[in-house]
């Protein structure tokens, strides 16, 4: 058949395929397409050295949002679904995973995949790599390097079937079969990503005492939010993203309490303001529904990635839920959203329009239009969210944070207010709270940071990937230099998107010194990081990358 590539964004090209002749209505065609994967970023291919295990090379595959174009010809769009199945034939000494809810191994190294629930193409994903498995649970296996598996195993084995039985519980049928999870390579650049079947995460997880096991709550609800009911363009990401981080916090609130749900949240809103605090309240990126599209064919969705669609969203969950006025009713409508819109793609008009239907008596009310409050000024203005769930459960852990803040922040430091705090006990979410708390107070007066370092070991020198961020904000904003080499360690060790841009733009904010920290730390981490990461920080280095 006669075919043709025509340009069609900066990210892709549309594949244009003639047909002998018109096919009828409802007619059953077959099209068989005959491709080679070239350089596009879909495709990752590693080196012995990008491994943890250093010996083999490593294959995987991003597909969220529209990379997966350069992995196979598809539609690539969520409004779209099917099945799948794949046929992958590998090296000796190599396993193939993908996100599928059947997999067989035949002879000559070869495995069969097959997915029969329909999804959208972002969600297919393969890793061919040294890979080995652990039961964790009843449908739940980890997989990485086998030089992690060890510490994959013993971070989450026995924990993982209670937030899918607690999700089920809240949300309907787990649809996909099993639930396992692959520990990536260190240059892996989300902290996780849903493929269905199998979720993909950073070895940044393995922190040894699952404090950071709100990822995976987090991508198991995508499980029912994202998978299952889809954003049907990119333009309502927070559809996917602001029901998934409800749904998480719900599960979280079942098996861990309220108080503590409330501070991880108060860690999420903080992360919102910062956002917003840069970007300017009034960015048009700072509203849930984005424009991508009219007339812009070239602005890639991945472009507009940012903090609002995950905690604006989120917050515009908890308003709905707040209207509603009673978390069982709540719950019991997100069940029948699931079930009415599942294996569909849907706009945020169809989500509006079914909350209302559920709930005559608010139709009634027209609280779609209580002013200040107005739906559409939800979706469609940008800004600071209208409405903050109330997160004072989470104040008996916040308070001591804020107030040790408040000491460090503080001109003349009253160390024996502060030696009075016993810092040993807290979680480390309690930890990440303090630090923002002492991030949005720097740069604190002179000397105070060097001292607060030797104070808290457990902070200064965490392996923790969440508290070492934390860490190197901080060390950069108050230019504490003798502690710069950890915020180039902490870039050589992952190339997580949301660790390494932030980190970037800090450096090349600062000071000439801190500049030249980010030009030598980019020239020896680029050919490690992710392209889509390698490009946004060259944009942020003015190197010409992105957009
Ligand atoms: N689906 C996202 C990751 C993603 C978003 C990949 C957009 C590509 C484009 C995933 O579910 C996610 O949100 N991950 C977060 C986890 C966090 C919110 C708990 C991450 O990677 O930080
Ligand atoms: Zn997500």
């Amino acid at each position: 058949l006669p075919v043709e590539s025509r340009p069609f964004t900066s990210y892709g090209s549309a594949l244009h395929i003639t047909l002998p002749q018109a096919p009828r209505a409802g007619q059953l065609l077959t099209l068989l397409v005959d491709y080679e994967a070239g350089e596009g970023p879909g495709v990752c291919w590693l080196s012995p050295e990008q491994t943890a295990g250093k010996q083999k090379p490593y294959m995987y595959t991003q597909g969220q949002a529209v990379l997966n174009r350069s992995f196979f010809p598809c539609f690539d769009t969520p409004s779209a679904k099917f099945t799948y199945s794949a046929t992958v034939k590998v090296p000796e000494g190599f396993t193939a995973v993908m996100s599928a809810t059947s997999w067989e191994k035949q002879k000559d190294n070869t495995f069969v995949f097959k997915m029969s629930q329909p999804i959208p193409s972002y969600l297919i994903a393969l890793v061919v790599g040294d890979i080995v498995s652990a039961d964790v649970g009843p449908r739940s296996r980890v997989w990485a390097e086998p030089c992690l598996i060890e510490a994959a195993k013993k971070e989450y084995d026995g924990v993982i079937e209670e937030f899918l039985v607690v999700g089920e519980k809240l949300f309907g049928p787990y649809v996909w079969g099993r639930y396992d999870i692959l520990f990536m390579p260190p240059s892996f650049p989300f902290g996780g990503m849903e493929n269905p079947c199998l979720t993909f995460v950073t070895p940044c997880l393995l922190a040894g005492d699952r404090s950071l096991v709100d990822v995976i709550i987090h991508e198991i609800s995508h499980s029912w939010f994202g998978n299952l009911v889809t954003n049907a363009t990119w333009g309502e990401f927070w559809l996917n993203e602001g029901f998934t981080m409800y749904a998480q916090r719900r599960i979280s609130t079942e098996v861990y309490g309220l108080p503590y749900t409330c501070l991880e949240a108060a860690t999420g809103r903080a992360l919102l303001r910062q956002h917003m605090d840069a970007t300017g309240e009034d960015h048009p990126l700072n509203k849930l529904r984005v424009v991508i599209e009219p007339g812009l064919w070239g602005v890639n969705p991945d472009d507009t990635y940012n903090e609002t669609p995950y905690e604006k969203g989120y917050c515009f969950v908890s308003y709905l839920a707040h209207l509603v006025g009673n978390q069982s009713k709540f719950d019991a409508f997100l069940q029948a959203y699931v079930n009415r819109f599942k294996f569909q793609s849907i706009t945020a008009d169809d989500t509006l329009g079914f909350f209302l239907e559920y709930f005559p008596e608010l139709k009634e009310k027209g609280v779609d239009s209580i002013p200040g409050f107005e739906f559409d000024r939800w979706l469609n203005t940008p800004g600071w969210p209208p409405y903050l769930p109330d997160l004072s459960p989470g104040q008996q852990l916040m308070k001591p944070a804020d107030e040790l803040a408040e000491l460090w922040a503080a001109d003349g430091l009253n160390m024996e207010a502060v030696e009075a705090v016993d810092i040993t006990g807290w979680r480390t979410y309690q930890l990440v709270y303090f630090l923002d708390q002492v991030l949005q107070k720097s740069p604190l007066p002179e000397g105070n940071v060097k001292r607060l370092s030797k104070m808290y070991p457990k902070i200064s020198k965490a392996q923790n990937a969440e508290l070492r961020l934390r860490w190197c904000q901080i060390v950069l904003k108050n230019n504490l230099e003798a502690e710069y080499s950890k915020v180039k360690e902490f870039l050589h060790s992952q190339g997580k998107q949301k660790y390494t841009l932030p980190l970037y733009r800090a450096m090349w904010g600062g000071s000439e010194a801190t500049r030249a920290l980010a030009m030598e730390t980019f020239s020896a981490t680029a050919p490690q990081l992710h392209v889509n990461v390698q490009n946004y920080v060259k944009k942020i280095l003015g190197l010409g990358g992105a957009e």
